[in-house]
């Protein structure tokens, strides 16, 4: 008995001293679709390198409602995880609450303010502070083909919703789902949002940044919401509730025609074996070329007690920044790095082109937050879109006129 209890203390005592500065960090995140894993998986690999323990906190749910209700209740609970996939305007949020630590010191070790631009470091300070880490710029106005599909159905690629309309009518007749959709709010909002920027970035930004009365109710919203009613003769049957990891799925085994998606779709090409320009095509969401609706992810630090785990979190936070990891991240993930300067040479034609289009709408005034994505307003602003915009498109006698006088009074009441 006393030789395995001393046997269990020296297996105690060797792993304590190659492990001394090793410290346990949990993350929150909903990173749990195939391509999204996949890209998770290198930090978690990274972190176990560096000696420390990753405690995964996964909360499954596209574009992360659920994981952000879950988060609210650890806090409030006073045990917030030490870090978190947090994003845009929500970072000010937790960081007006007081939850999140200061990470200047490893941020002015990395030359943070010199490696990203100046659109993503401002989102990832509170008060002049880093307190969370980019990971990625995912481009949201986005459309994903299926080549062969659009090949049998004698379809063109649409530059525009009207356009789009007549295609989508083809590849119907032709026995294809043309848009392949998953009924959750965020994936109305995203599709809606797209539909919106066609009308150009002005407009966009009036009506999701400014959150103009008159440009909610204007003649071009109605305009919006009519071609996005128009989209529900184009989903299969089965769209209510489905994931959008099973609507890229739709496209990838030539059931679907297309995905409107920001690139995380691009992730799942990727992880089911399938190469951009052959096997599936990327184009801008039609009529949105010159834009780019952004979507930054980022993990926000949260305050964490004892060196180990201080340790553990600033390892973390420094990994975050380093080339290595911004790279095979971002190969995994569809997005491109917000890293500055990174090579190309890894990155397929998809990413290129969002690389391209990220730094030429940044000097035209076409780069612009997604509303979708939590990046242009705050969470109360964007439930409140997300309710009229899902209701509208479940709602068959719902007019357009009718939905935008919904959308100016809901937007009103919550700011
Ligand atoms: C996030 C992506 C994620 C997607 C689907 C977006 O809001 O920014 O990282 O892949 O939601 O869950």
């Amino acid at each position: 008995m006393r030789k395995i209890a001393f046997g269990l203390t020296t297996v105690a005592l060797s792993i304590a001293a190659t492990t001394s500065h090793a410290g346990e960090v949990e993350v929150l995140h909903w990173w749990t679709s195939g391509g999204e894993a996949a890209a998770i998986n290198v930090l978690k690999e990274e972190m176990k390198d560096a000696g420390h323990t990753w405690k995964d906190f996964a909360v499954a749910g596209g574009a992360g409602e659920s994981a952000m209700t879950v988060l609210k209740s650890r806090a409030i609970s006073g045990n917030p995880p030490a870090s978190a996939q947090i994003k845009g305007p929500t970072i000010q949020e937790w960081g007006d609450l007081g939850f999140l630590t200061n990470l200047d010191s490893v941020a002015a070790a990395g030359k943070w303010d010199q490696v990203l631009p100046p659109v993503i470091s401002e989102t990832m300070k509170h008060d002049g502070h880093y307190v969370a880490a980019p990971v990625n710029v995912h481009r949201v106005n986005w459309m994903w083909a299926n080549p062969e599909v659009f090949r049998k159905s004698g379809a063109s690629i649409p530059t525009s919703w009207e356009q789009f309309i007549v295609e989508a009518q083809k590849i119907k007749d032709a026995g294809f789902t043309p848009l392949a959709h998953g009924g959750q709010a965020w994936q109305d909002a995203t599709l809606f949002e797209a539909i919106a920027l066609a009308k150009g970035s002005d407009f966009y930004k009036k009506a999701f940044i400014e959150l103009s009365d008159e440009t909610l109710r204007s003649q071009d919203m109605i305009d919006v919401f009519t071609t996005f009613k128009k989209m529900h003769d184009f989903v299969d049957p089965g769209f209510s509730g489905r994931d959008w990891n099973i609507a890229t799925s739709m496209v990838i085994n030539g059931e679907a025609a297309i995905q409107i998606m920001g690139d995380w779709a691009k992730g799942e090409f990727t992880a089911a074996g399938k190469q951009a320009g052959i096997d599936y095509v990327c184009f801008p969401a039609p009529g949105t070329s010159g834009t780019f609706t952004f979507n930054i992810d980022s993990l926000a630090m949260f305050q964490v007690d004892g060196d180990e785990a201080q340790k553990a979190q600033q390892d973390l936070t420094r990994l975050i920044l380093e080339p290595n990891f911004q790279e095979t991240f971002n190969l995994n993930k569809g997005s491109i790095p917000a890293r500055l300067n990174m090579p190309r040479d890894k990155f397929d034609a998809c990413a290129h082109s969002a690389m391209d289009a990220f730094l030429a709408s940044s000097s035209t005034g076409d780069l612009v937050p997604s509303m979708a994505h939590g990046m242009a307003v705050n969470s109360m602003v964007q439930g409140a879109i997300y309710d009229v915009v899902t209701n509208f498109f479940n709602n068959e006698s719902m007019q357009a006129t009718e939905a935008v006088d919904k959308l100016a009074r809901a937007v009103k009441a919550s700011m």
